[in-house]
């Protein structure tokens, strides 16, 4: 056999070829499919590589491994230059993007999303609290897992009272409940501050009750002021001024005795229904205010001494007044919502009225 026909030199010639080839071929793909299709040329199945190690059954036996191991050689070779080849295209690719003109993430988005409402409870306590702000309160935060000091013994409740019941509190570990009322935040402002003090608190609170006008948790939002000489006078004037602010001009204000055991003396507070007021002011009654004309709206009255002694302020240098209100029912009066349900189910079409 003649050196020309020795298939060992055509797959040499071959080989060399390819080595020459390849690579340039390789760097000349302008993007990464063209690079894997060319790469598929020369080492896919039916590639020009593949093709070459096919004839290598045609040379003679001695000479075999000799080959094979050039092939493998060539074809680490190509490999790398594809490796080379690819990460110079992600290169060049990253670069165009980071020198492209900004994505704008301003541009409005194409559907138009419907805006959502605001929740009732939102509504009201945004306004309530603004009212209590322009009055000059500040407001006071605090946890809702509390320790029973703060939710009822320092504020005079007794160890026996009702509200301290297992049936009535969520109660977890070492003397610490989920708190049942904002007038633990009295005691927190009162016990970290030096009066004079104004604040409002608002947060939600938990009890184990749970029917129309009941939920477990719920909001409420406590407002006090501790200063000196500070009277029943204060408070009602307070109180006619929220009430006018929330509800209109002229709207009345009534003070019922009510036992509450950290004020002395308590009220509840009414204010003229907002339902059935007649254009001369009046009220004619109806299902709303069960015909009494009148809606009540907190609880109320002039800081206990027992609670300044517990926080270490003397009572007989300050006084103050503290009021509670829960926002679920300043919500239903204002918009005449029937049941308390409604605005923890979050339909979107009972959101959407407001
Ligand atoms: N904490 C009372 C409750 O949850 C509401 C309350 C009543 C708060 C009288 C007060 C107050 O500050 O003076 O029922």
């Amino acid at each position: 056999m003649g050196a020309e026909n020795d298939p060992t030199n055509t797959i040499d010639r071959a080989l060399s070829d390819l080595r020459e080839n390849v690579p340039p071929r390789f760097r000349a793909a302008a993007t990464e499919q063209a690079l894997r299709d060319e790469n598929a040329k020369i080492l896919g199945k039916k590639g020009e590589l593949t093709a070459i190690l096919k004839l290598l059954g045609q040379a003679p036996p001695a000479g075999r491994k000799a080959i094979g191991e050039k092939v493998n050689a060539l074809k680490q070779e190509l490999e790398g230059a594809f490796d080379g080849a690819l990460a110079a295209l992600r290169k060049k690719e990253r670069e165009a993007e980071l020198s492209a003109p900004p994505f704008d993430l301003t541009l409005p988005g194409r559907e138009p999303v419907p805006p959502g409402h605001k929740h009732p409870i939102s509504i009201v306590r945004e306004e309530v609290v603004a009212v209590f702000r322009q009055l000059g309160f500040a407001v006071f935060d605090g946890p809702e897992i509390e320790h029973e000091a703060n939710n009822f013994t320092r504020l005079g409740f007794p160890p026996d009272h009702p509200a301290t019941d297992m049936q009535d509190s969520f109660w977890t570990e070492g003397g610490h409940l989920l708190r049942t009322h904002t007038s633990n935040i009295q005691i927190r402002a009162m016990m970290s501050l030096k009066p004079p003090m104004a604040f409002i608190a608002p947060g939600t609170v938990y009890r184990r009750d749970d029917d129309a006008t009941h939920s477990p948790m719920f909001h409420q939002i406590e407002a006090f002021l501790v200063d000196r000489k500070v009277t029943l006078a204060h408070l009602k004037g307070v109180l006619a001024e929220f009430a006018e602010r929330m509800y209109g001009p002229g709207t009345p204000v009534r003070l019922r005795p009510a036992y509450f055991p950290f004020v002395e003396p308590g009220a509840e507070v009414d204010i003229g229904c907002a339902f059935c007021k007649q254009p001369d002011g009046t009220r004619a009654g109806c299902s709303l205010c069960k015909h009494t004309g009148f809606m009540e709206i907190l609880g109320c009255g002039m800081i206990h001494p027992v609670v300044f002694e517990q926080c270490g302020i003397d009572p007989e240098e300050w006084s103050g007044f503290a009021l509670g209100m829960g926002l679920e029912r300043i919500a239903m009066l204002r918009y005449g919502i029937p049941n308390i349900k409604l605005m923890f189910e979050n339909d979107p079409r009972f959101l959407a009225q407001f």
